[in-house]
């Protein structure tokens, strides 16, 4: 990735504070823990985005479960899809007959998780679950079954908490709007991935 020629823009509003990012996260957790006892499961970080809100949400799933990681590549320096994802870097262990959560940081057209979901259901894993922070649920393209939701927002490009713009701002402590927004985000119920859905 190419950095941009001057320093980056200040952020635009805060979106989504540090304190509402804490809490939402402890909720998933507990969702969490709750459906995977003595499951022990393989959860799996979307880099580089996920990795902060991967770190924070571990440590508020209190069950044993292990940890991996695995690189995709879908967007260049703009904040627009370009449509093809890449693998970058694979998973360092089998997941055949393992229960897989997939935590990844934003949900836009869907095609980075749907990719990802296929890849990793092409292994014989014994289920493959996603949790994401954040969902632009009206710019999907692609119909996907997601299992934990933290935010939904409008259709705005955000910033910060792992969410970088040409390399920049992962390291804010919140999410912020890189242009002017209406409307706040919302928290979706968290209703148990099972009466959802059927089979694993
Ligand atoms: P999708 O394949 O269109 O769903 O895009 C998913 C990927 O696009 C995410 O993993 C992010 O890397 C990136 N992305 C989408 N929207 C944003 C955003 O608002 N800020 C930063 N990255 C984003």
């Amino acid at each position: 990735m190419s950095p941009l020629a001057e320093a980056p823009p200040p952020p635009g509003r805060v979106l989504i504070s540090e304190e509402e990012l804490k809490a939402r996260i402890g909720e998933l957790g507990g969702a969490i823990a709750r459906d995977y006892e003595r499951q022990s499961p393989v959860v799996v970080g979307v880099l580089q985005g996920a990795f902060l809100f991967m770190a924070d949400l571990i440590r508020a799933i209190p069950i044993d479960l292990m940890t991996d990681f695995i690189g995709v590549s879908s967007y260049g320096i703009g904040t627009r899809s370009s449509g093809a994802v890449r693998l970058v870097s694979d998973l360092s262990m089998s997941i055949e007959d393992r229960h897989v959560l997939i935590v990844e940081d934003i949900v836009d057209t869907g095609l980075t998780l749907s990719y990802l979901k296929r890849t990793l259901e092409a292994r014989h894993p014994t289920s493959v679950r996603v949790c994401v922070l954040v969902d632009k649920i009206e710019r999907r393209e692609i119909e996907l079954a997601l299992d934990y939701v933290g935010f939904t927002i409008p259709n705005v490009f955000v910033v910060g908490y792992g969410f970088d713009h040409a390399g920049y701002y992962r390291n804010l402590r919140y999410i912020a709007a890189l242009e002017p927004v209406a409307g706040a985000p919302e928290r979706p119920p968290l209703v148990p991935p099972r009466a959802r859905m059927s089979g694993a």
